[in-house]
């Protein structure tokens, strides 16, 4: 029956008298109007924040952009602008990030499978550091050098064998993972040794990432102080403490705040020698809150008895999230903004397929009709850089809003660019 939270509208976000939420100062239905939907809609200003409230708490040049979060020209400068690293886990995000004009040596490499060309593409432009995840990746790192290549700064990633308690699909830090180096078994001390021995690499530091959407702060400080202690035992000098800061999707959600995953780490990173240097890497904390999906409803099906399904002109192509992990959301529609929600529906998508389901059971303004848009707060991370061309639809295009003027920072997808690789 409640009306949307508006903890779950970015920062921005206004209502005027007659309902209509605006973003940046600019209302949705014009946005909706102009660039069509599905439509993802950023709060500039309120990725701004998110960035500078990471760095007014872990420090400049101590925290990391996961770009696979969400990653455009423009989402790679604004992160750089606010002084932030970037995180890319394949060729691919590198080649991104640094199309966008982000230095090279502003960019850290992960991947639990990188390949020899991405390696070499990384050393040639002379990243940062690597995040080494596997010994055939340090025997990689030795063919490179065998090239000729410089000597890369490494980390190693740890598998600190602590379990985030999210969903399975994005729990890494547990010892059965297919990600970095067990610290229980003894491979991340012989990597250790091995990567100190090696004139291919230069170890610089230590890694662990636990999971994602993490909502439990507590689980961060007990990973940290595992990595803490091995950090003291070894001497180095760096510690990466990984992202994975949960965020709330829906009305009775809550999540740890930045500060408050700051506490943690700092509880947990205290007893490291002075002069440590201790990085974060979020990634969803800093855009999910920031964006929402615009989508227009298309049709509604009622069936006595059952239940009634609206189906909107997105789905499981722009956020797959529910499919994947069961995620939820809220929806409403942003031309009725503080209305209450008696309706309740699934609200699905336009994919031929019956898991097309974006939401369950929405809690819904009465008599959503065909023409009417819903609004899916909480969208801005793991949405747009997971979505797909299923079904031949073209992805949606983004906007970035702010100051009352929205810019369009990634095109919609045309039918052309959805046969461009034909050959
Ligand atoms: N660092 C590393 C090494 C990571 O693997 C990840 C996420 C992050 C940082 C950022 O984590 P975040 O702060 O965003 O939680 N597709 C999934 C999430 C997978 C995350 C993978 N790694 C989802 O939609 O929930």
């Amino acid at each position: 029956m409640t009306a949307i939270a508006r903890s779950l509208l970015p920062g921005s976000a206004s209502v005027s008298a007659d309902g209509t939420l605006s973003i940046g100062g600019v209302p949705v239905p014009a946005l909706a109007t102009e660039f069509g939907t599905p439509l993802f809609v950023y709060d500039e200003q309120h990725l701004r924040d998110n960035c500078r409230r990471a760095v007014r708490e872990f420090g400049a040049d101590r925290v990391v952009y996961a770009t696979k979060a969400f990653l455009c020209g423009a989402m790679a400068r604004l992160a750089h602008e606010e002084g932030l690293l970037l995180d890319v886990a394949t060729g691919g995000e590198l080649h991104a990030v640094l199309s966008a004009g982000v230095p090279a040596s502003r960019c850290t490499v992960h991947g639990n499978n990188k390949s020899l060309t991405e390696l070499r593409e990384a050393v040639e432009v002379g990243v940062n550091h690597i995040v080494v995840d596997s010994f055939d990746e340090l025997d990689r790192l030795d063919a490179l050098r065998a090239e000729g290549l410089p000597v890369p700064d490494i980390h190693l990633r740890v598998t600190p064998g602590v379990h985030a308690h999210t969903h399975e699909y994005v729990s890494t830090g547990q010892d059965d993972s297919k990600f970095g180096f067990n610290l229980a078994n003894g491979d991340a001390r012989a990597a250790i040794a091995r990567a100190r021995a090696s004139a291919s690499v230069r170890l610089t530091g230590l890694h662990c990432h636990i999971g994602s959407n993490v909502l439990d702060a507590a689980l961060f400080e007990k990973a940290s102080r595992v990595m803490v202690d091995l950090a003291v035992e070894t001497g180095l000098p760096e510690l990466t403490l990984g992202g994975g800061l949960g965020v709330a999707y829906t009305n009775p959600e809550v999540a740890p705040t930045m500060e408050q995953w700051a506490v943690a780490i700092r509880a947990a990173t205290r007893s490291l020698p002075a002069g440590t240097v201790v990085r974060v890497e979020p990634g969803r904390s800093i855009v999910a809150a920031a964006g929402v999906t615009v989508y227009s409803v298309g049709t509604v099906k009622r069936i006595p008895g059952v239940r009634d399904y609206v189906a909107v002109d997105g789905g499981m192509s722009d956020n797959l999230r529910p499919m994947l992990y069961g995620s939820e959301y809220e929806a409403f529609d942003p031309a009725r903004t503080d209305a209450p929600r008696p309706a309740r529906a699934r609200v699905v998508g336009k994919h031929c397929e019956s898991g097309d389901v974006l939401i369950d059971n929405a809690a819904l303004p009465d008599n959503v009709r065909p023409g009417d848009l819903l609004v899916t707060p909480v969208t801005g991370a793991y949405g747009h850089s997971m979505s797909s061309n299923y079904n031949k639809v073209a992805r949606p295009a983004v906007v970035f809003v702010s100051g009352g003027t929205a810019r369009l920072v990634v095109r919609r997808e045309t039918y052309g660019d959805l046969v461009r690789l034909d050959v």
